[in-house]
Order: C-alpha cells, then sequence, then structure tokens
C-alpha cells in the first residue's frame, strides 16, 4: 500500500510502498489527512522529538478520518463506521491511566505520526477500539478531519473554564458578552480557536501583523469575528478600547507573550499553544505584570478522548452555520509530497484524500 514517510530528526517525505502490518483491533482505511504545523516541521526536520516507531523510517500523519473495514471482535464498531482515531497513546503513568495522556507526567507516550508510532498516511492501518472515536452523523464527513486539531481546543474550553472559576469573569448579567478574548493567529488553529469560544458567547479579535487574506476575512466575517492587524494598530492601542480580558496565543512567538502580559487585564486568562518557537526581541521585564496582575498562564498541548467526542459534536453542530469548509483550502492526491514544502497562497488547512 501507499504511505508517506520521513525520517526523523532529518526530515524529508516521500511516498512509498509498504506492507501493511497486521496487528491487534480494528482494521480501517484512511479517507482523510490533513497536515499541520507540526508535520511540516517533521519534513523539514525542525521537531527535535520526532522518532520513527521502528527502523529509521516514520509513517507521516496524525490528523486522520477512516473508515472501518474489519471490526475484528468490536461490540462498539461496525464495517463501515467512519472514525478519527487518536494522536497521543498512553504510558503507564497515573495521568495515562486515567485516559488523560495530554497530561502525562513522564513523557512516556507516543503520538502517532510524529514520535515513536507510525501515523495515518497510509491507505490502510490496524488500531484498537478504545483509541477511535466514532463520527455518528456521516454528513460531517467532509469536515471530521478538522477533529484533529480541534480537540485541542475542546481542552482550552476545559482549561479557560476552570479557570474563570478561580474569579468570577461573567458580565453582571451571567453572560460573557461584554467580555474579550485576543486570538493570537489565523491559521487552523486559531481560526478553530476563534470559532468555538465565539459560540460561548464572547466577542473574538483575532489578531496577526498582516491584513486577513480573502478567505479568513470572510470566514471572520460570517462568524461576526473582529480582526486586528498590528501593522495597522498595536495591540496596546487597541486593547485601551477593548480590554484583553482573555488572550489565546497559536504561534509561540515570544514578542507575543510579552504583548499579552503588558496588555491583559487585571485576572487575566492567558493559554499559550502555539510552540513556533520564535524567540524574543526584547527583554523578559514584562514577566513581572503576570505577578501584579495576577495572571494565570497554562501552556496547553493535546487533548483526551473526551475532546475528540466534543470536537465531532462541535462540527456536527455548527460546522456548516460557521463554514467550516472554508478552512480547507485544497484537496490534494497522496503522491503531491510538494504540499509539505510549499505554501499556497491563501493556504488554511490542506488535507489529503486517500480514498
Ligand atoms: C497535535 C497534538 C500533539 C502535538 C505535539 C499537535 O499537532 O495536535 O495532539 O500532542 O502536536 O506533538
Ligand atoms: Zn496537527
Amino acid at each position: 500500500m501507499k504511505a508517506i514517510l520521513t525520517t526523523p530528526p532529518k526530515g524529508g517525505v516521500k511516498i512509498a510502498e509498504i506492507k501493511l502490518r497486521e496487528e491487534k483491533g480494528l482494521r480501517l482505511r484512511t479517507l482523510r489527512t490533513g497536515i499541520c504545523g507540526t508535520d511540516k516541521e517533521i519534513v523539514e526536520g525542525r521537531l527535535n522529538f520526532a522518532r520513527t516507531e521502528t527502523g529509521n523510517e516514520l509513517v507521516l500523519g496524525h490528523e486522520a478520518l477512516a473508515i472501518v473495514e474489519d471490526s475484528g471482535d468490536s461490540n462498539e464498531f461496525k464495517k463501515g463506521d467512519i472514525v478519527v482515531p487518536m494522536v497521543r497513546r498512553p504510558g503507564n503513568c497515573r495521568m495515562c491511566r486515567l485516559g488523560r495522556q495530554d497530561y502525562c507526567e513522564d513523557g512516556d507516550f507516543v503520538e502517532a505520526g510524529i514520535r515513536g508510532k507510525d501515523g495515518f498516511m497510509r491507505e490502510e492501518f490496524y488500531d484498537k477500539e478504545k483509541f477511535l472515536v466514532k463520527v455518528n452523523d456521516k454528513s460531517i464527513a467532509d469536515l471530521a478531519v478538522l477533529t484533529e486539531p480541534m480537540k485541542n481546543v475542546m481542552k482550552m474550553v476545559e482549561i479557560f473554564n476552570f479557570q474563570r472559576n478561580r474569579i468570577p469573569t461573567y458580565c453582571d448579567d451571567s453572560t460573557m458578552n461584554c467580555k474579550n478574548l485576543y486570538v493570537f493567529g489565523t491559521g487552523t488553529e486559531g481560526l478553530l480557536i476563534s470559532a468555538v469560544f465565539k459560540t460561548m458567547g464572547l466577542n473574538v479579535i483575532a489578531v496577526n501583523r498582516h491584513p486577513p487574506d480573502d478567505t479568513v476575512a470572510k470566514f471572520l466575517e460570517i462568524n461576526d469575528i473582529n480582526y486586528l492587524d498590528t501593522s495597522k494598530e498595536s495591540i496596546s492601542s487597541h486593547s485601551k478600547k477593548y480590554k484583553m480580558d482573555f488572550a489565546i496565543d497559536a504561534v509561540g512567538s515570544m514578542d507575543i507573550m510579552r504583548d499579552i502580559s503588558l496588555n491583559i487585564s487585571n485576572n487575566g486568562i492567558s493559554i499559550l499553544f502555539g510552540t513556533s518557537g520564535q524567540m524574543p526581541s526584547s527583554n523578559y521585564e514584562f514577566l513581572g505584570n503576570l505577578v501584579d496582575k495576577n495572571i494565570a498562564v497554562i501552556g496547553s498541548v493535546d487533548g483526551a478522548k473526551v475532546h475528540y467526542a466534543e470536537a465531532i459534536e462541535f462540527i456536527s453542530n455548527y460546522g456548516r452555520k460557521m463554514s467550516l469548509d472554508r478552512l480547507i483550502t485544497g484537496i490534494y492526491k497522496p503522491e503531491e509530497t510538494g504540499i509539505f514544502t510549499n505554501k499556497e497562497k491563501g493556504e488554511i488547512k490542506k488535507v489529503i484524500q486517500w480514498s
């Protein structure tokens, strides 16, 4: 069968014929896989924790949608069911045994297509039912490839809801209508964050350093999400008019952390998701603000099975209404491996169609 392979930590990408290794569980046929920044970093040899499962090649792909070909002895799934496989697989620590490998305590986990486990960019694979999440609503089959990046957002909602009980953060009418959330980054993850938090009643401001391209502008308009172009107006000026109550970063640049800590309101909540590793252009004095302003800063990576299920539910309820299809800006054949290194104009999420 066809598979897309890389050689970590060196990177590179190629399509090759590999054998289907028989494993315990269900036999699945891949329908679609998405590619994201993590895949690109692996291919460019920039993700230092990328590693193979066996030998010196890794099957890429952690964002997938698949169909059950053979359900084995599963009671939960049958042939023809559509499923999303989970990325991270547990080790033996306490959190992993609770199904919260996203909060793994000792790092003894593997991640499909990223570290220590072959991924889903191949025609078929085997998986255990425990790591599969069913998509009951087949009408969202075209969008459900967004489940994996969206599960990261659902974990952020969980974190956000814990934090906002620290100090009540709702408005005096019990809603969050008067509260502003700044979301840094307008790639897939940034836009999914903006969409999900918008449905919680917040005023969402998507932030980037340049004007939005047409696809992004249209998506934001449909969903009544505001845009701040920091090449035209600074964060500090904008946040004087629209208080930065909450901030979520999907970029990972130190300068954004600086902007957040300098401009966020007292008792603010900020969630850091981005990992681009862009280093600071300034000193670290701004960190003092976090203390003086009681700011909660929470790092967030990955998500648990419950968040995959919530993501599927969200896509089923809001996917069409919020035009999530606009985020899928290109559908490609597995052979078109140039998509890992080229950046298309207006690209948001690229998807590979397997069958
Ligand atoms: C995935 C996460 C994963 C992280 C780090 C992200 O692209 O969505 O599930 O934990 O990469 O490997
Ligand atoms: Zn990803």
